[in-house]
């Protein structure tokens, strides 16, 4: 399967976060996985790509996918830093490259769980029905030969890692999914105060 669409088209949309990358080896095979997601998904424009929404479950008041991409992996840096400045030994590992990479990568399964109707609008895939994106984007980063820890954050960064083991990484990525989620689930209930 080909797609019209370029691999620096890709690298374009996702630049400020990969350039906060160091390991260049690891800064491509994030992009390896999206090209590969956008194939599987079978995008032809990056138009569409660029519109569509990062969830179905809300409103999501034009914050696109790349948007939320990118305000999630800096709220999850946020969260490691403010652990790495104050205090004195992280008592736990902490990769600063795999978080941003899991960041990144942690919703690239939703190229092929949302696809645009023929009217324009947004539905749920197939695919996306038989495995939610956190298990077709793991197996996306497990294919294109990510490590064993960037998968364990793409698979477990949603309900599907409750109560299973996680690196620190996935914790601190799924803080940030959630803190960028659940106001807009709460202000589309008016549960939000203004
Ligand atoms: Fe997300």
């Amino acid at each position: 399967m080909t797609t019209p669409i370029q691999r620096t088209e890709i690298e374009g949309v996702l630049a400020e976060g990969l350039a906060l990358i160091k390991d260049t080896g690891l800064r491509s095979k994030v992009v390896d996985a999206y090209m590969l997601a956008v194939q599987e998904g079978g995008w032809t424009s990056m138009k569409d790509l660029n519109e569509m929404p990062f969830t179905l479950l809300t409103d999501t008041r034009g914050i696109n996918f790349w948007d939320h991409t990118l305000a999630v992996t800096r709220g999850a840096i946020g969260l490691a830093k403010g652990q790495l400045e104050t205090y004195k030994k992280m008592p736990y590992p902490l990769d600063m490259d795999r978080l941003v990479a899991g960041g990144l990568l942690h919703d690239v399964g939703k190229l092929v769980e949302i696809e645009r109707k023929p009217d324009g609008s947004w539905k749920k895939s197939r695919k996306g029905e038989l495995a939610r994106h956190p298990i077709s984007g793991a197996i996306f980063c497990a294919k294109v030969g990510l490590p064993d820890d960037i998968v364990n954050t793409v698979a477990c960064h949603a309900k599907e890692g409750e109560g299973a083991p996680k690196v620190l990484e996935t914790v601190l990525i799924h803080q940030a999914d959630f803190a960028t989620f659940d106001p807009l689930v709460m202000q589309s209930k008016g549960q939000l105060i203004a």
